[in-house]
């Protein structure tokens, strides 16, 4: 897991992951004392830069902060141009009503990229900045993994299922973590669930699957801080490249030059 940009082969599947954008409803609004179009805008930028072959694009929630109509339609307009296949799942601060799922709900949708299948879940409950995925979304999820047991498996969903040992973060984390680790500890091919929420990059071995999160597009918060703490380092993103054998290899890049001026009044998210 370092830094560096990764080696491609022409049989590797490369998927990008951008989570917590918190756009605005005007893109020249400020959240936190950042514009968060711009940090987004560079860090696609970035994107654009570093990599020429991605498969596809996924953003793994919290694209609004400002969860309007308007808010969601400049996102897919700016996305469509991009000209990258691209995916969301919805997080805390998403409105679940005008949300662009790719299945009704709560049917995880799935994307099929040679032998790898990654499964979107949604782990946003209406009014709340926990997490929790509902049952009946769990049954489904068994059920594609019965059925995808010759896969290799990625599972997004927003929430942190492990505590980041930062008091006022985990109170927000995925309160049924115990239900989803129960359906996916029968399957050995799980490599990895992705997942956003926490603004920092995070790794945790269970079971043989990597639990992993990533910088936010905008603001980060300080990893290990009991209280609520903006971390003044630069956004970021993470590539994964998907192997034909079902390893992958990942990392993670932050903006070189993204000054991030943050308001320190601020003391609650
Ligand atoms: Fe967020």
């Amino acid at each position: 897991m370092q830094s560096e940009i990764l080696p491609q082969t022409d049989k590797d599947r490369v998927i990008i992951q951008i989570t917590d954008t918190h756009l605005m409803d005007k893109p020249d609004a400020e959240f936190v004392g950042i514009n968060p179009e711009e940090s987004f805008h560079a860090v696609m930028d970035d994107i654009q830069q570093r990599y020429k072959n991605i498969d596809l694009i996924l953003h793994t929630g919290d694209l609004a902060q400002a969860a309007f109509p308007e808010t969601y339609a400049r996102y897919l307009e700016y996305m469509q141009r991009f000209g990258v296949d691209f995916y969301q799942i919805p997080g805390n601060h998403d409105n679940i009503n005008l949300f662009p799922f790719h299945s009704p709900e709560p049917i995880p949708a799935v994307i099929e990229l040679d032998q790898w299948r990654i499964i979107l879940l949604n782990s946003a409950v209406g009014g709340r900045t926990d997490g929790n995925i509902q049952t009946e979304q769990l049954v489904h999820l068994k059920r594609l993994l019965e059925q995808l047991r010759d896969k290799f498996i990625l599972i997004a969903c927003h929430h942190n299922p492990f505590d980041m040992h930062s008091k006022w973060l985990d109170q927000h984390k995925l309160k049924n973590a115990d239900e989803l680790k129960a359906v996916l500890e029968p399957f050995d091919n799980i490599k990895a669930v992705l997942h956003g929420h926490v603004h920092q990059e995070s790794y945790n071995l269970w079971n043989g699957i990597q639990f992993i999160s990533t910088p936010a597009t905008c603001v980060q918060f300080k990893p290990l801080s009991q209280e609520f703490s903006f971390d003044p380092i630069a956004p970021g993103y993470r590539c994964l490249h998907l192997k034909a054998n079902g390893e992958f290899e990942t990392s993670v890049h932050r903006l070189d030059h993204f000054k991030v001026t943050i308001n320190e009044e601020i003391s609650g998210y």
